[in-house]
């Protein structure tokens, strides 16, 4: 008969499954970005079918939490959720318990009690997102928080990029305007560094973050970019009395992206809502330059793909999913 050895620690039961969110581009490394761009590639083909639906996260159920404003980031998480068959619920600060002073916690717990496997939040304050992935079961989306992150912006940003331009290795992007505030610059150019790509900020001094990335206030140094990224003022996240410029007018006059100030064969992209007449000229925004209707489209099928990893754990081939519909 055969001795039955017993190695310590064999008889344990596994360590449960780590819990996984996306809280900042910083969770993610090279193949984690590979593999969910091309999560998002297979989902774009399900997308284009007459059925849209596809069973994956049938019984999952999905909460989007906003705190501020949103139309894009939103709409593309509830419409991903019901995509894949998931149940999905938004709730909005405004009108709700939020409105009579419940915590974050309060209303995080609460919303947790329903047993969400995902819980999407945007919120004001940095750090929000990782609060709630603390205090509840759920795995976490950061749908931004404050002016710290905006992980899925920067992956559909990605997405949209290789898809116009080919690929994302050497590619030279110039981020124009308010980066002080923007947790879409934040988390783009740790992304942009992540794939390989090259970045410069340009823009009012007292708007740029040099230890961000290389900076100048000169606005013909978009001329050598591949792609021009251009952010709005955040005004709401600017404090009272603050003058950062002088006036929107003499913002526009020196960093306005314009037709003039392009050359031909450059691609240009806002993450939304546009600010016409301000950051950027119509006849840019209206041009065939322009990817930011992409940029729309690709919000969608990328949310798709970061609900699908966070609930599949990880590189479980798409085509699977995508063949049972
Ligand atoms: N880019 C972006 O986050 O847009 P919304 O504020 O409309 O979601």
């Amino acid at each position: 008969m055969t001795d039955l050895r017993v190695v310590g620690g064999e008889l344990m039961p596994p360590a449960p499954r780590k819990r996984r969110h996306l809280l900042s581009i910083a969770d993610l490394d090279r193949d984690d970005v590979d593999r969910l761009l091309a999560t998002a590639s297979s989902f774009a083909l399900s997308q284009q079918r007459e059925n849209k639906k596809l069973p994956t996260l049938r019984n999952r159920f999905v909460i989007n939490v906003f705190y501020e404003n949103s139309t894009r980031t939103s709409s593309s998480f509830d419409l991903a959720a019901k995509r894949l068959s998931a149940d999905t619920m938004t709730v909005k600060a405004a009108g709700s318990s939020v409105e009579k002073g419940e915590s974050l916690r309060d209303t995080a717990q609460t919303l947790g009690a329903y047993g969400p496997d995902v819980i999407v939040i945007r919120h004001p304050e940095a750090g929000a997102a990782e609060f709630v992935a603390r205090v509840t079961d759920a795995h976490v989306v950061n749908a931004g928080d404050g002016k710290h992150q905006h992980p899925t912006q920067a992956l559909l940003d990605l997405y949209t990029m290789r898809q116009a331009l080919g690929q994302l290795e050497g590619l030279q992007v110039a981020i124009v305007g308010d980066v002080l505030h923007s947790r879409v610059a934040r988390s783009l150019v740790q992304a942009l560094r992540l794939v390989g790509a090259d970045v410069v900020l340009v823009g009012p001094p007292p708007l740029l973050v040099p230890e961000l990335a290389p900076s100048t206030h000169d606005i013909t140094a978009i001329g050598d970019a591949d792609v021009v990224y251009v952010l709005r003022m955040q005004r709401e996240r600017m404090l009272e009395g603050a003058n950062f410029v002088p006036s929107l007018r003499e913002y526009t006059a020196r960093w306005g992206v314009t037709p003039e100030r392009l050359r031909s064969g450059q691609r240009v992209m806002h993450p939304g809502p546009m600010n016409r007449g301000v950051e950027i000229d119509a006849r840019v925004a209206d041009s065939d330059a322009s990817l930011v209707v992409d940029q729309v489209r690709s919000g969608l099928v990328v949310r798709m793909a970061v609900l699908y990893d966070l609930l599949t754990a990880g590189p479980v081939p798409v085509e699977a999913a995508v063949e049972v519909a």
